[in-house]
């Protein structure tokens, strides 16, 4: 019926609670204010800017975002394979509405997507689906063998025109490569470079984050 059809969210996911979402909103524009002036960052600038300029504002450059989450599962109101198995999962039935401790171990940027990865635990990693990062491994090789989780994370914020579901991939894509280049040890963490744009700094000491298992239906 269609009340069925429509009854699925766009997606299911933990959704930080709304004092932990302005600790984490100001410690990545802590991070972005910071690397912008680095000079290893300035080196590597036309990453961003094309030839055209030598300094990027990157608190302008991201949108960032409101309703801070990490998704588990992106349902797309039905639509999308395995959301209605994902749905009627005990674990998801059980775990609906209770809130969690996440961690966030690192943060990352691109030029298209700036992120939190979040490790999950044993207990978090039911309620993740088996095959996610099965799903990415024709546009990114080598994501299927990464641990599964591997993609959890929380969007920040995205460039001008780019989709948040750019930042999953960005973060797999990483994943994928061998350990950037150490350039400089940050207040809040080692900052590694690993080529065409993409930095990532690894947290001297993890975020704790509340976030609450829902959904959005938008
Ligand atoms: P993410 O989880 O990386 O933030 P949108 O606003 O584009 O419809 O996306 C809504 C949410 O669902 C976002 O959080 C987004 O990315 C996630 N999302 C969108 N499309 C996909 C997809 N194909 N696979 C996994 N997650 C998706």
């Amino acid at each position: 019926s269609l009340l069925e059809e429509t009854s699925l969210p766009l997606y299911f996911g933990w959704f930080l609670l709304s004092s932990v979402q302005v600790k984490v909103g100001c410690t990545a524009m802590d991070f972005l204010k910071t690397l912008d002036t680095l000079e290893a960052f300035k080196k590597h600038i036309a990453d961003f800017t094309g030839q055209a300029e030598n300094e990027v504002d990157l608190e302008q450059y991201f949108e960032t975002k409101e309703t801070l989450h990490c998704t588990t599962k992106f349902c797309n109101y039905g639509k999308a394979d395995g959301a209605k198995e994902y749905a009627k999962n005990p674990v998801v039935k059980k775990s609906y509405g209770s809130v969690f401790s996440l961690s966030l171990t690192t943060l990352f940027v691109t030029p298209r997507t700036v992120g939190a990865r979040v490790s999950l635990t044993e207990e978090q990693l039911q309620l993740w689906p088996a095959d996610t990062e099965k799903e990415s491994e024709e546009g990114i090789p080598g994501s299927a063998s990464l641990p599964v989780g591997s993609r959890a994370h929380i969007t920040l914020g995205c460039a001008a025109g780019v989709e948040p579901v750019q930042t999953g991939l960005d973060l797999l894509q990483i994943l994928t490569l061998p350990e950037g280049e150490a350039v400089e040890e940050m207040e809040l963490g080692s900052l590694r470079y690993y080529g065409e744009g993409r930095w990532m700094l690894s947290l001297r000491e993890p975020i704790c984050a509340a976030a609450c298992f829902s959904s959005f239906y938008g």
